[in-house]
C-alpha cells in the first residue's frame, strides 16, 4: 500500500468514532481530507462539523456537511486530525499544512481528540520534521532570533500567510527532550501565536494505518 492508500484507510477507521447527533471537529490535511470524504456518507447522522482551517471548511461544505462556527458549539465530544509527527506519548507536531493555531483551539475544546496517521509519523523522538511555528508578521525577526537563541534553525515559509493573516517560521534542528516544556517556552516569546508541538494536549487516541490494517494506541 501507497501511503495515500495508508490515510485513506486510517481515516476510514475514525469514522466509528464520530458521535451520531453531535458536531465533529475536523482537522486539515490529506488525512483529514479523507477522513471529510468518508464523513460524506454520515452526513445526515450529524448536525454538522467545526473546521480547523478554511481549507476544510470548503471541502466539508462541498460534501454538504453544514460547517459550524466554534463558538456556536457548546460541545464536542470528537477531533479528528492528522499530524507530522507522534511519539508513543501520543505527544505531536502538527502544522505542515500551516493550520495548527486554529487546530489547538479545536482541540482544546474537544472531549477526544483522535490522531490520524500513516505508519511513516511515528517517531521515538520529537523534532525531525521542522517544527512550525505561527508568528505576528512584524515579530518574525525578534522570534527568529529568539529560536536560533534555543539553539534552533528557523526557515520564514515564503509565499504562506496563515488563516490568521500571520506567518510561519519551521524551525529546523531542535533537540526536543521534553516537549511539554518546549511548547511553554516558545509560547512565552512575545510575537509567538502558537506552535506546532501538541503536548501539554496530547491526542486521547492515535490510529496508525499500516500495510497490515490500522493499529490503536
Ligand atoms: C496541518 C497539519 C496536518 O495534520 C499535518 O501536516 C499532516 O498532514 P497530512 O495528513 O497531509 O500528512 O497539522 O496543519
Amino acid at each position: 500500500m501507497d501511503q495515500d492508500a495508508l490515510k485513506k484507510q486510517v481515516a476510514e477507521a475514525a469514522l466509528r468514532y464520530v458521535v451520531e447527533g453531535e458536531v465533529v471537529g475536523v482537522g486539515t490535511g490529506s488525512t483529514a481530507n479523507h477522513f471529510i470524504d468518508g464523513l460524506a456518507a454520515l452526513k445526515d447522522r450529524i448536525p454538522g462539523a467545526v473546521a480547523s482551517s478554511e481549507a476544510t471548511a470548503e471541502r466539508l461544505r462541498g460534501h454538504g456537511i453544514p460547517v459550524l462556527e466554534l463558538n456556536d458549539v457548546d460541545r464536542l465530544p470528537v477531533y479528528v486530525d492528522g499530524a507530522d509527527e507522534v511519539n508513543e506519548h501520543r505527544e505531536m507536531i502538527k502544522g505542515g499544512g500551516g493550520a495548527l493555531t486554529r487546530e489547538k483551539i479545536v482541540a482544546a475544546v474537544a472531549r477526544e481528540f483522535i490522531c490520524i496517521v500513516d505508519a511513516s509519523k511515528q517517531v521515538k523522538r520529537l523534532g525531525r520534521f521542522p517544527l512550525p511555528v505561527e508568528v505576528i508578521p512584524m515579530a518574525r525577526s525578534h522570534v527568529a532570533r529568539k529560536l536560533v537563541a534555543l539553539g534552533g534553525r528557523p526557515e520564514y515559509r515564503e509565499g504562506f500567510v496563515t488563516d490568521n493573516g500571520n506567518l510561519i517560521l519551521d524551525v529546523h534542528n531542535l533537540d526536543i527532550l521534553n516537549p511539554i516544556e518546549l511548547e511553554t517556552t516558545l509560547n512565552n516569546i512575545t510575537g509567538v501565536v502558537t506552535n506546532g508541538l501538541f503536548a501539554r494536549r496530547p491526542a486521547d487516541v492515535v490510529l496508525v494505518g499500516e500495510g497490515g490494517g490500522v493499529s490503536v494506541y
